[in-house]
């Protein structure tokens, strides 16, 4: 929301008010003083007047986890362990998972509280591809390719894929690069040729990588950087 809009919001400052308080520089955000009234302000930004708060700010929270294969990608599951239970009771409260992964796929997975930076991760307009290693059942044919390019029509959502790059590595391994996270995608991808997904590793999201000092289970907070990066 606007700065200007945050403050008017307040029952103590009608907009004169708050006009001459950014003029006047009295207004700090994460300890910057501001002055523009269009600057943006979130949950998750300090702001003070005059030395005194009136918003704390609820702390950001980025976190990777190395998804081991065997869990649910849920906040709660009555019956299976979920990628929450991984963490420490500590760490869990108000994250949501950026991209699900099915119960035996592992790899990369992204957990934050911030709705708005996983919305860019995540939503197909912003085009940042996800890494998926895929070990199939059977052989994948050079003419795998095209289609994947061209895109598959999925009758349940009514929509076509969009272009995907897939690389073969061997007979039955490839990498491929997706921007889109439909239920199941990768699977129905290959599903189309009647060919099995035996084994499905994540290994980035856009600019993040799965860091390879995490073992399965292992997860660490994402680095100043790889928040920017997004
Ligand atoms: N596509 C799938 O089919 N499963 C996953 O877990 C992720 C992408």
């Amino acid at each position: 929301m606007r700065l200007d809009r945050f403050l008017a919001n307040l029952p103590r400052y009608n907009r004169q008010q708050v006009r001459l308080l950014l003029v006047q520089r009295r207004v700090h955000v994460d300890g910057q003083a501001v002055s523009d009234p269009l600057t943006e302000v979130r949950e998750f930004s300090r702001i003070e007047v005059d030395e005194q708060l009136l918003q704390a700010g609820r702390p950001a929270r980025y976190l990777m986890l190395h998804k081991p294969s065997g869990c649910v990608s849920a906040t709660h599951d009555p019956q299976h362990r979920t990628v929450l239970d991984l963490l420490p009771a500590a760490l869990r409260d108000d994250l949501h998972i950026a991209g699900r992964l099915d119960y035996n796929t592992t790899g990369l997975m992204i957990l934050t509280n911030d709705g708005q930076w996983s919305r860019r991760l995540t939503q197909p307009a912003t085009k940042l591809p996800k890494h998926y290693l895929v070990q199939t059942e059977d052989e994948i044919g050079p003419h795998y390719v095209d289609q994947f390019r061209a895109g598959f029509y999925f009758a349940f959502e009514d929509l076509t894929t969009l272009p995907a790059q897939l690389d073969i590595l061997g007979p039955r391994s490839a990498r491929l690069a997706i921007v889109e996270g439909r239920y199941h995608q990768v699977k129905r991808m290959f599903g189309h040729f009647d060919n099995k997904v035996v084994g499905l590793h994540r290994e980035s999201m856009g600019p993040i990588r799965l860091d390879p000092g995490l073992a399965p289970g292992e997860f660490r907070a994402l680095t100043a950087e790889e928040i920017a990066a997004v």
